[in-house]
């Protein structure tokens, strides 16, 4: 389905009932909802589960220069809006995380519960801005599929990087993400904003998500998260990288339903 919404068709993806506790799942970089498949199907019992593509990435448009973290935050606002939904669990991973810290920022009141999986709430280091321009002229000069085959070791534990399910399914989302939306993307990424400052004002309970062996926010660094959120609760993801919810979904989907239990 799409919305139009600030000036753009955002692609999004819904299973579940309307009168449900709605979950609102942002994928990461590079991205899209295809990361939530397996929550889509396996919490849609409980949950109105909702799954956008942000803009730049899947099926959704892009204007230049807007694929910041606040934009994202405030297109979620505008689908929530277009969708009749008033307060959603929301759900992030890695840059999805950073969307919702922004989305907190500028949205807390939408905000039931938060669920950070295998994110950070630092900004980017000089040298990790740096690297963000080297992906960009790298996209640009190479295509989407350079930067999956070089991004993909770093993403998944080595006994899922060997599995040609998971592996296939990661690579493929990648290499199929819009060049201009890759991007635009890394400059987002780039220059957002540090949120370590807020999370003492994250007061709604919150679930911490890290995959046993995430290289790129690793579990020490989730721990800390987590220790800085007061109402924060943290799971370790056996057996997965950074993309648990692909990873492992049954513990992911195991956790997520906790976070709902603690709503009820
Ligand atoms: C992601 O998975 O969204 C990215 O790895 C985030 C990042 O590069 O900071």
């Amino acid at each position: 389905m799409f919305a139009t919404i600030n000036g753009i068709r955002l692609a999004y993806y819904q299973r579940g009932k309307a009168n449900e506790t709605t979950l609102l799942l942002i994928h990461g970089f590079p991205l899209d909802h295809r990361l939530w498949e397996a929550q889509l199907r396996g919490l849609s019992a409980e949950a109105r589960v909702v799954a956008p593509d942000l803009r730049g990435h899947g099926r959704s448009g892009l204007t230049p220069g807007t694929a910041t973290m606040v934009q994202h935050a405030d297109d979620l606002a505008a689908l929530l809006d277009h969708l009749g939904i008033g307060q959603a669990i929301v759900a992030g991973l890695s840059m999805g995380g950073y969307v919702a810290f922004a989305f907190w920022r500028r949205h807390r009141e939408r905000v039931r519960a938060l669920a950070l999986l295998d994110t950070r709430a630092e900004a980017d280091s000089v040298v990790a801005r740096a690297g963000r321009d080297a992906a960009a002229a790298k996209a640009r000069q190479a295509g989407a599929a350079a930067i999956a085959d070089e991004m993909l070791p770093r993403l998944l534990a080595p006994a899922n990087l060997a599995n040609p399910k998971i592996a296939g399914a990661a690579r493929r989302m990648m290499a199929e993400q819009p060049v201009e939306g890759i991007v635009a993307a890394l400059a987002g990424l780039r220059d957002r904003a540090d949120s370590r400052p807020i999370l003492s004002t994250i007061t709604v309970p919150t679930l911490v998500v890290v995959g046993e062996h995430d290289a790129i926010t690793p579990p020490a660094d989730a721990q800390a998260m987590a220790a800085a959120i007061p109402a924060a609760r943290l799971v370790t993801v056996p057996g997965a990288g950074h993309l648990s919810p692909l990873e492992n979904p049954r513990a992911v989907n195991a956790a997520l339903r906790k976070l709902m239990i603690r709503l009820v």
